[in-house]
């Protein structure tokens, strides 16, 4: 039998369920001291369009380390793996580096399952168009975060085979260091003895590359961030003026993370009607809006052996700014 890749099914949450929870959030996150927001808000339609051109620029490396490394070493990928049927990526961007994958599975003997969990609609229904030529795949796309994903991921009933998830881009860089090893424990509760995961991860580097990857001379990375205002300002009735913010990047050196936030150039009050709001910013006054963490490549393999994965192989590029960890469940 051949099945075309299409979606079979799609577990979407309510318009109205997102709003509450981003009405939520924004109440609660920017409330703290510091005042913050959570990172996945950045990505709404626009804000997804902006982090896809952030991949096409010369100072982001890590799309392009990735991709390379992939290409290279995904018949390795497969080689060291027993029959693997599902395959979840947690995070699919557009698609592409899940499709070339997939192009590199050994046998087409087995239907292979596809799962795509993200919060950005436009994400999902890109990736499934990405995937959707090839052939003995079945796709299903889970509009949630990450561990609403992974929930419903744990009560499906297991097919024979093995599953492989996939967590690339970093991603992992977004959490911090308990919180990645927390939800590393989370991604091995759906997972059994056999599976697999790989991890992508961007690795330390001269300070002058991070600054110029978080903070480029197009703006680009500056729109993204500042976006998260304007999606405030439409989605739950803001009033901030965008222009009285600026995008920073600092590198913590003690942390080992890139620190973004958009900084209050001057003193001002802030009304978000949809919330009954009011803030009142301090000049200088930041709101933290996402961690990026970067690793070496033994501390890697410790964190995620800490919660119940052993490494079986680790490819790092050639300018020793990424690697890629194929890991075994224990
Ligand atoms: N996951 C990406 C990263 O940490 C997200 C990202 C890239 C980002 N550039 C950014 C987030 C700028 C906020 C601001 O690399």
């Amino acid at each position: 039998m051949s099945v075309r890749g299409r979606l079979v099914h799609s577990v979407a949450r309510t318009d109205l369920d997102s709003a509450t929870e981003f009405a939520n959030d924004v109440r609660y996150y920017l409330g703290l001291s510091p005042r913050q927001l959570p990172s996945r808000y950045l990505y709404d339609a626009l804000g997804s369009a902006l982090f896809d051109a952030i991949c096409e620029l010369p100072w982001y490396g890590i799309p392009r380390a990735e991709a390379r490394l992939l290409e290279e070493y995904r018949d390795d990928i497969f080689a060291a793996l027993d029959r693997v049927t599902t395959v979840v990526e947690l995070g699919p961007g557009r698609g592409e580096k899940l499709r070339a994958l997939v192009e590199a599975r050994p046998s087409q003997t087995d239907i292979l399952t596809i799962h795509l969990i993200d919060v950005s609609q436009a994400a999902l229904v890109a990736s499934a168009r990405a995937l959707g030529e090839l052939e003995d795949i079945l796709i299903v796309a889970h509009e949630a975060p990450y561990e609403v994903g992974l929930e419903e991921l744990s009560q499906r009933t297991r097919a024979g085979g093995a599953t492989l998830t996939l967590f690339l881009g970093s991603n992992i860089g977004n959490f911090d260091r308990p919180g990645a090893e927390a939800f590393l424990r989370t991604m091995r509760a759906a997972l059994v003895p056999g599976d697999a995961l790989l991890l992508g991860t961007d690795l330390v580097k001269s300070e002058r590359d991070l600054l110029l990857a978080y903070d480029d001379p197009l703006g680009v990375t500056a729109a993204f961030n500042r976006n998260l205002l304007v999606r405030i300002n439409r989605e739950l009735g803001g009033h901030f003026d965008i222009n009285a913010f600026d995008h920073r990047a600092v590198w913590n050196a003690a942390e080992s993370r890139m620190e973004m936030h958009l900084v209050a150039q001057a003193a001002h009050r802030v009304r978000i009607d949809g919330v009954d709001l009011e803030i009142d910013f301090g000049s200088g006054e930041p709101i933290w809006t996402e961690s990026s963490y970067k690793y070496h490549p033994d501390e890697v393999v410790e964190l995620v052996g800490r919660a119940g994965f052993q490494c079986l192989m680790q490819w790092i590029d050639r300018s020793s700014s990424f690697a890629l960890t194929l890991f075994h469940a224990t």
